[in-house]
C-alpha cells in the first residue's frame, strides 16, 4: 500500500524516522511510504540534520510553505498537500503529533477521503488556547486509526466519544484506537546505543530548552523565565540551545541591557539547536533538565533525569504523577525551588509508561491491514 507521511516540525521529522525504520527493516515489500515536507522548518539545523543522521528517506515533495501566521501558513499547506494527494492517490496519509503541519495534512486529505492516521493521538492539555490543542483535537476527530501511546491519552479519546471496539474495515466515522507505547521511547532507545561511547563536552549542568510561544511572546513569562535560569546559572552551568523562534524573540521582548547579560553570563552557554543524536547526548549527561518542550519532557523521563516543566499543564502527565517531572510554569520561584529539590534528592525510579521500544512496529502491522 502506498503511504503519504506529512511531516514539517523538526519534532516531526524526528519521529517520523521510527516508522521509516520500521517499514525499511520489516515491511518493505508492503508499505511504500512517500515523505512529504511542508517547510514549517526549514533551517538546516532544524531539518535537514535529522535527514542526514537519523537516515529518514528524502522528502519526494517539498513544499516549502516557511513561516507565517497560523491561518496563512495552514491554508498554503492545505492547498498544495491536496494537490500532492490528487497525483498520488494513497491509500492513507500519516501525520504526527499537533503542529500545524499536522492539521494541513488532516484537513487536505479528510476532504478526499483518505484515511488519515494520526500518530500521537488523544494526547490533551485541556488548553485550547494552544495552537497544539486545537490541532490535536480537530486532527483526531477526523482520522481513522488513532495511535496514542500513553494509557492517558488512550482515556481522553473514550472520554471524547470514540469506541474502544476495533474492527475490520475502520473509517473517519467508526476510527479504531490503539494504546500503543510510544515512537519517541523507540527512537530514543535506538540511537542512545549510537552514542554510547561518545564523550560529552559538559559536566554538572542543567540542560534547558525554551520555545513555546506562551513563554516567546510573554515579556513577563519570559524574564521570569531567564530570571530563574539567570540564578540558577550560580550554581550549574545552563546548556541553552536556542530554537530559532525564542532567538528571534528574546531582543523583542527583553531590554538590550538584560539580553547581553544573558548572553554574557559565562555559566549560561546558549548554543544553536544541535542534531538529534547531540541532543540525546545532552539529556544523558545532564543533571536536570528544564523545558516547555513536550518532545525533551518525554526524553528526560526516557533517560532517566528530573524535568522541570516552564508551562502551566502537560500533555505528559504521567511523568509529574509519578514524580520525576514538576510543573512549575514561568515561575521563578517554583522554578528555583523544584530545580533544587530535584538535585539534592534526584528520583530513583522511572516505570516504564512508554510501552516497549517496538510502538513503530505495532503501528505498521495495523496500517497493513487496513
Ligand atoms: C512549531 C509548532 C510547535 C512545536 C514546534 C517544534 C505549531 C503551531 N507549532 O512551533 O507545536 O512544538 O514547532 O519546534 O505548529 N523559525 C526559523 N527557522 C525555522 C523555523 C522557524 O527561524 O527553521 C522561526 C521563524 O521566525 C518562525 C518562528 O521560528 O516564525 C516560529 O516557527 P513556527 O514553525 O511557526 O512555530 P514554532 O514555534 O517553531
Ligand atoms: N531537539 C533536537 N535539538 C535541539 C532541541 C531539541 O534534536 O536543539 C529534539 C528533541 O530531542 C526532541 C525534539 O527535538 O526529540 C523536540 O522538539 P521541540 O522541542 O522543538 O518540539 P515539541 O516536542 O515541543 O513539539
Amino acid at each position: 500500500m502506498k503511504i503519504i507521511t506529512i511531516i514539517g516540525a523538526r519534532p516531526q521529522i524526528i519521529k517520523a524516522s521510527a516508522i521509516s525504520r520500521a517499514i525499511k527493516n520489516f515491511y518493505s515489500d508492503k508499505i511504500e511510504e512517500i515523505i512529504v515536507h511542508t517547510g514549517q522548518h526549514y533551517d538546516e539545523n532544524m531539518s535537514e540534520i535529522f535527514f542526514r543522521e537519523l537516515e529518514i528517506p528524502r522528502p519526494k515533495y517539498q513544499l516549502s510553505v516557511g513561516s507565517g501566521k497560523h491561518g496563512a501558513q495552514t491554508a498554503k499547506m492545505i492547498e498544495k498537500i491536496e494537490d500532492v494527494l490528487e497525483i498520488e492517490k494513497p491509500n492513507a496519509i500519516i501525520v504526527y503529533g499537533d503542529t500545524n503541519s499536522t492539521l494541513a495534512g488532516a484537513i487536505a486529505a479528510s476532504k478526499i477521503h483518505i484515511p488519515i492516521i494520526h500518530i500521537e493521538a488523544g494526547l490533551r492539555s485541556f488548553d485550547k488556547a494552544m495552537p497544539e490543542e486545537i490541532n490535536r483535537i480537530l486532527c483526531d476527530h477526523c482520522s481513522t486509526l488513532l495511535f496514542s501511546p500513553t494509557i492517558h491519552g488512550y482515556n481522553n479519546l473514550l472520554k471524547e466519544g470514540f469506541s474502544s471496539e476495533i474492527t475490520n474495515k475502520p473509517t473517519a466515522d467508526k476510527p479504531n484506537i490503539y494504546h500503543c507505547g510510544d515512537i519517541m521511547y523507540d527512537n530514543t532507545t535506538y540511537f542512545s546505543q549510537k552514542i554510547e561511547n561518545s564523550e560529552c563536552n559538559y559536566k554538572n549542568f542543567i540542560l534547558c530548552t525554551i520555545h513555546r510561544n506562551t513563554n516567546t511572546d510573554d515579556k513577563e513569562r519570559l524574564k521570569n523565565i531567564f530570571d530563574a535560569i539567570l540564578e540558577l546559572s550560580k550554581q550549574k552551568e545552563i546548556i541553552l540551545p536556542l530554537h530559532p523562534r525564542t532567538k528571534k524573540m528574546l531582543p523583542q521582548m527583553l531590554s538590550e541591557e538584560y539580553v547581553n547579560k544573558i548572553y554574557n553570563t559565562s555559566s549560561i552557554k546558549i548554543i544553536e539547536p544541535v542534531s538529534f543524536l547531540e541532543m540525546i547526548k545532552l539529556e544523558s549527561n545532564a543533571d536536570l533538565i528544564l523545558t516547555d518542550s513536550g518532545g525533551v519532557q518525554k526524553e528526560a523521563f526516557f533517560l532517566k533525569k528530573p524535568c522541570v516543566i516552564l508551562r502551566s499543564t502537560t500533555e505528559w502527565k504521567e511523568i509529574v504523577e509519578v514524580g520525576n517531572a514538576a510543573i512549575c510554569d514561568a515561575n521563578y520561584s517554583l522554578i528555583i525551588e523544584q530545580t533544587n529539590k530535584f538535585l539534592n534528592n534526584p528520583p530513583q525510579s522511572y516505570p516504564p509508561i512508554f510501552g516497549d521500544g517496538q510502538a513503530a512496529k505495532f503501528i505498521c502491522e495495523q496500517i497493513i491491514k487496513l
